[in-house]
């Protein structure tokens, strides 16, 4: 049993040793010199966004990752290295790759067996590559979509983030870690991440790191239930946020940082949850706890967050400062021996359960699984259940195959805008990041007739339907001049970040739409993003509008539900706003009215179940101008959605009845 064998490696360690296994660098950073590896004991290498071998084929990430694992097991004990990426939402880094919708996308399409089954397909392409372990999935809960990263969360709702989160746990790992098929997941960003004040971190990450100023109470209720869930599921890592939580009763004036955070992570996770995995640290996440003197990683700095419970730490760049100090904070006994026992215990642990002291090389049985028609499959089918139709005037949708149609945007022929964050890059990028299908692509696919507009002004040359595809660039997290694509600062704006207005229109969207929707009988708005758009003031002039989120690589499943293959079924995950400068909508929120509420989703035809009838009679009555009658039909909405997550039917049922 694993613990016998944990024990019995454990007993024959050094200190220098049990520290290396607790040093995690980047692969950029020892790629120049991997003897370093060997002279560490390092017990982990991670490729950082956009952090690639030279050769980024399947074959050349498993051989870089053999090459660095050789230089691990030449080490005294011969313990293998644990290789770890950001397969959040395929192996975006490796081109070729099946790249699903985020989890925002995931979020609408509200089944767990399916979040299941493209965890599992992400798990193998992963572990096809020689990596068995990803950094997700994200449990945040997001409470204001101008939060960097509100496009990773699986929604506003604790419940959506608990089942989903939960489903990508499980098809992450699998039955048993030893599969070719399972990777370890990491539950991220603990805690609260989704729930800090806007605009409350420092710098570039002014909206992304920040400090979540809710009670105690709220961070039970709200932030922590997704955690409560993937630990009972057996996840085996969780990261810590770079934000900070207060964990007094009035949630003010006491903000500690998570990776200091000793109430939060040896206490509720590790001794009222009994979490048994490890607690690995975000990128240089130590380096962010005060005092900030010195050279990063300081003696203070790891000190406190070892004590804390982080037993593995993310140090890209500074891995041997780290290990030396770490080793002399032992001798110096401001850590115990026994704590670092406990760390090393929980990595090699989870080395022994992935097989890797059976197995340490890449299994590349299923590296033709990579970027497959099944898989492709898979992913294309999320597509089409993640886009959520907010409006359809006159049955607009589905489109007819034979009608002329001219597509226009900037996000209709774009992969890299399609696939969003962690695509090619950490921050993902416009561009030909993989392979894959655009939108465009895909409607050219379902219909015979289709002309595709680059230049905002051509002319619509009588088409009988126009599909104008709106929305963001890709970002990863906050904004500012961190090496992002051209929506960091923008000179247009005499660099104001776009992100601070990132709920509105683009101007060029705007006039987009009020052109083609001003000339063309049927006008279809897609709105390609990570979060809502606000397009209060054109929803007038659109006949059919579709939140298509960040789809991924497989832009066919769009055309999918806009021509009828597939019915629309996807629902909101977050509620959508009316004003870009009303952005914090959620449910359970006083004089709760966004524009659609969170669970609102119509349909296009098939047979409906007498919850989804009532469900699509109180959508009609939000469009309904009687005065109350919309907030009240769209908090019902919300509820009747909230209990069907909680599994309590019976309850969704009567607060549709009621409302009706
Ligand atoms: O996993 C990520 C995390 O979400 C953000 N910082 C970097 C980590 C590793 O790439």
């Amino acid at each position: 049993p694993t613990e016998k064998r944990v024990a019995d490696l454990l007993s024959r360690m050094t200190l220098k040793e049990k520290a290396g296994q607790m040093t995690q660098a980047e692969r950029g950073n020892v790629a120049g010199d991997p003897a370093v590896v060997t002279e560490l004991g390092l017990g982990s290498i991670l490729s950082g966004g956009g952090s690639t071998p030279a050769d980024n084929t399947p074959e050349g990430w498993a051989d870089a990752i053999d090459g660095f694992q050789e230089r691990a097991l030449a080490t005294r004990l011969q313990i293998p290295l644990l290789y770890g990426v950001d397969s959040v939402h395929g192996h975006g880094n490796l081109h070729g790759a099946t790249v699903l919708p985020h989890n925002i996308g995931l979020g609408a399409t509200r089944d767990p067996l399916l979040v299941a089954r493209a965890g599992r397909m992400v798990a193998t392409e992963t572990r096809a590559t020689g990596i068995p372990w990803t950094f997700a999935p994200c449990l945040c809960v997001v409470r204001d979509d101008r939060w960097g990263r509100t496009y990773e969360s699986f929604g506003e709702h604790p419940a959506l983030a608990s089942v989903l989160g939960t489903a990508a746990v499980l098809g992450f790992q699998g039955k048993r870690l030893d599969s070719s098929r399972s990777v370890l997941a990491t539950a991220k960003h603990f805690v609260a991440d989704g729930d800090t004040a806007y605009g409350s971190g420092e710098g570039e990450y002014t909206i992304d790191q920040g400090v979540t100023e809710q009670s105690r109470d709220h961070v039970e209720a709200v932030d922590l239930p997704p955690y409560e869930a993937a630990v009972a599921a057996g996840v085996g890592s969780v990261m810590p946020s770079f934000s900070s939580v207060d964990w007094t009763d009035d949630g003010l004036g006491n903000p500690v940082k998570m990776h200091a955070h000793d109430e939060l992570i040896n206490g509720w996770l590790k001794e009222d949850h009994g979490f048994d995995g490890f607690v690995v640290s975000d990128w240089q996440g130590i380096h962010q706890i005060p005092p900030l003197a010195g050279d990063s990683p300081t003696t203070h700095q790891i000190v406190t967050s070892v004590n804390a419970g982080v037993d593995l730490f993310m140090e890209p760049s500074q891995f041997e400062r780290f290990h030396t100090r770490l080793v002399a904070a032992v001798q110096d006994g401001e850590v115990t021996e026994a704590r670092i026992n406990d760390a090393v215990s929980r990595i090699l642990a989870a080395k022994f359960e992935l097989g890797l002291f059976e197995e340490p090389f890449a299994d590349r049985s299923h590296a033709d699984d990579i970027g497959s028609d099944e898989h492709r499959a898979i992913a294309r089918k999320a597509v089409a259940m993640s886009q959520v139709l907010l409006k359809n005037d006159d049955d607009a949708l589905p489109l007819d195959s034979g009608a002329s149609v001219y597509v226009a945007g900037r996000n209709a022929d774009d992969l890299g805008n399609q696939a969003g964050g962690w695509t090619g890059t950490w921050q993902g990028f416009s561009g030909d990041v993989t392979e894959g299908t655009t939108i465009l692509e895909g409607i050219e696919a379902a219909a015979d007739d289709v002309t595709f507009s680059e230049d905002a002004s051509a002319p619509t040359d009588g088409a009988d339907v126009g599909v104008v595809v709106v929305g963001e660039t890709p970002y990863a997290e906050g904004y500012g001049d961190v090496g992002g694509p051209e929506w960091a600062w923008d000179p247009a704006d005499g660099g104001v970040p776009r992100e601070e207005k990132s709920m509105a229109l683009q101007p060029g969207d705007a006039d987009l739409v009020e052109r083609v929707c001003a000339e063309i009988e049927t006008c279809v708005v897609l709105v390609v993003s990570g979060r809502p758009q606000v397009l209060t003031e054109q929803l007038g002039s659109i006949d059919a509008l579709v939140a298509s989120w960040l789809p991924g690589t497989e832009g066919d499943g769009v055309a999918d539900v806009l021509f009828g293959e597939r019915r629309f079924t996807g629902r909101l995950p977050v509620s959508w706003p009316r004003s870009a400068d009303d952005p914090v909508v959620n449910v359970g929120d006083d004089g709760y009215d966004p524009l659609f509420p969170f669970g609102w989703g119509l349909s296009t035809g098939g047979r409906a179940s007498t919850l989804d009838r009532h469900r699509l009679e109180l959508q009609d009555a939000v469009l309904d101008p009687v005065d109350g009658v919309p907030a009240a039909a769209s908090k019902a909405i919300a509820m009747a959605d909230v209990a069907l997550l909680e599994g309590r039917e019976a309850r969704a049922h009567r607060i549709l009845t009621a409302a009706r």
